[in-house]
């Protein structure tokens, strides 16, 4: 997710590919969980229904030139009014699980103090009707949509933001203190820190390195003070962090540094610190690959204790998926492999294994993983829902993460991205994600072939070859 990085190159080098699947289908752990994702901002409009408050998004997507094709958060996919028969739709494609996120403003308008009850009772509402329908609840608390009123008092560049968050974070598990959830923190910190305020391509638009630093740590202190608040709730369910990982590869034997480098940028600041409770010594600097921030200024942001809070113990490490990269000696990020109709995303089913592996092997303390996004848009603007491209990825995909599994990788559950199409950011409404079409002008849903097929996986809990 890093529309507005830098720009790819063409391949300059090529990966073999070694495993090919095999001709039986691949079964899944007894109780592994399936489902599919969708975030606040891009499925639900009604952005000023029952006391929601604006976000920066709102703010973004007002501004001429933000949105490619000129579209708002207003209707989206008109989820707010459609929940019901959203979740009937879920039900009825043999989901065990949805994943959905909180819009911080319908719950504090102003993103702290009172809280607006008529929101949050769509959440129970929506929540209550996953459970009558015995589908899993998994609830992104951050998925982007800052409060404005927050921004304009210093965003995620400043501390209090993070402490506002725990505040917003123990009133929604106050709220849903019985259901049996997963509550996942926050949703790709790096892609709101890099690309948020480093390329300026996303809400907020700061185009800062400083800056983006500074939001790493706040937001990963924010993720802190929200597991605090969770374990003192003694609300059930577990909880977790939902991290945008993305293997690299060298292009040379000169890139190698410069890899490593880029590792660290875009993987070790964020594990790291979750993980191990420190951050990495290599990803700033004025280095080939590294985010040329200031790094004593970054120090000074990180007071005593801020590690611990952000290190506490998860039950989940959430990993988002969706390709790789590979790095040039200037530590430039090039291309490797083909890219989807996203130019920012070189797909290769491989790199999940090899992520889920490196993992393990670094990691080795970490929870039990989960999978809460994977995906592609359609090749046609337009949509389809023959959509054999994502089929086919979803395919790969899976039977990547099932050799993981068969490797000793403690994978628990898998979310596709997206439920249904919805707004694609910065692309707004003209890049489709969804496994369920979404006609915009009559708000129609209708399952793409690779939800057909992704439903048959779910109910086999096997992927075939
Ligand atoms: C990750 C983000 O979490 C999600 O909101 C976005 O739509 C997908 N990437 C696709 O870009």
């Amino acid at each position: 997710c890093t529309p507005g990085g830098p720009a790819s190159s063409s391949p300059t080098a090529t990966v073999p590919a070694g495993w090919q699947p095999p001709a039986a289908p691949m079964a899944f752990p007894a109780g592994f969980v399936w489902g599919a994702a969708t975030s606040a901002f891009q499925v639900e409009g009604s952005t000023t229904a029952d006391g929601r408050g604006p976000s920066i998004w709102d703010t973004f997507a007002a501004t001429p030139g933000r949105i490619h094709d000129g579209s708002t958060g207003d209707p989206a996919a008109d989820h707010y009014r459609l929940w019901e028969s959203d979740l009937d739709l879920i039900a009825d494609l043999g989901l065990a699980a949805y994943r959905f996120s909180v819009a911080w403003s319908r719950i504090q308008p102003t993103g702290s103090g009172d809280v607006n009850q008529a929101g949050v009772d769509f959440y129970r509402r929506l929540v209550d009707g996953l459970l009558a329908r015995g589908i899993h609840p998994a609830i992104t608390l951050y998925h982007w949509d800052l409060p404005q009123a927050l921004q304009d008092a210093g965003g995620w560049a400043v501390r209090e933001t993070a402490d506002r968050f725990g505040e917003y974070a123990a009133v929604m598990f106050d709220a849903l203190r019985d259901v049996d959830a997963t509550w996942l923190t926050i949703n790709e910190p790096k892609t709101t820190a890099y690309v948020g305020h480093r390329w300026g391509g996303h809400a907020p638009g700061i185009a800062d390195e400083d800056q983006a630093a500074a939001a790493v740590h706040h937001q990963l202190l924010a993720h802190g003070r929200a597991v605090e608040a969770f374990r003192a709730s003694g609300a059930a369910g577990g909880i977790g962090i939902a991290l945008n990982l993305l293997p690299v590869y060298p292009t040379s034997p000169d890139a190698a540094a410069a890899t490593v480098r880029t590792d660290a940028v875009e993987n070790r600041m964020f594990l790291d610190p979750v993980l191990l409770g420190r951050y990495p010594s290599d990803a700033l600097g004025r280095e080939p690959g590294q985010l040329p921030a200031d790094t004593g200024a970054f120090q000074d942001l990180v007071l005593d204790g801020d590690l611990d809070v952000i290190s506490a113990p998860l039950d989940v490490l959430a990993v988002q998926y969706y390709g790789v990269a590979g790095v040039d000696d200037a530590g430039n990020q090039v291309g490797l492999y083909p890219t989807s109709a996203a130019t920012w995303q070189q797909v290769h089913p491989e790199g999940l294994f090899d992520l889920l592996i490196d993992l393990l092997i670094d990691y080795p303390d970490a929870p039990p993983l989960v999978i809460t996004e994977n995906g592609i848009p359609d090749r046609t603007p337009e949509g389809t829902t023959d959509d054999q491209e994502r089929l086919e990825f979803l395919r790969a995909h899976l039977q990547q993460a099932a050799r993981a599994i068969e490797d000793g990788v403690d994978l628990v559950s898998y979310y596709a991205w997206s439920l249904l199409d919805n707004f694609e950011w910065a692309e707004g409404m003209s890049q489709r994600w969804g496994l369920v079409h979404v006609d915009y002008e009559t708000q129609e849903r209708t399952p793409k072939a690779s939800m057909e097929w992704y439903s048959t996986v779910v109910r086999a809990n096997a992927v075939p070859p």
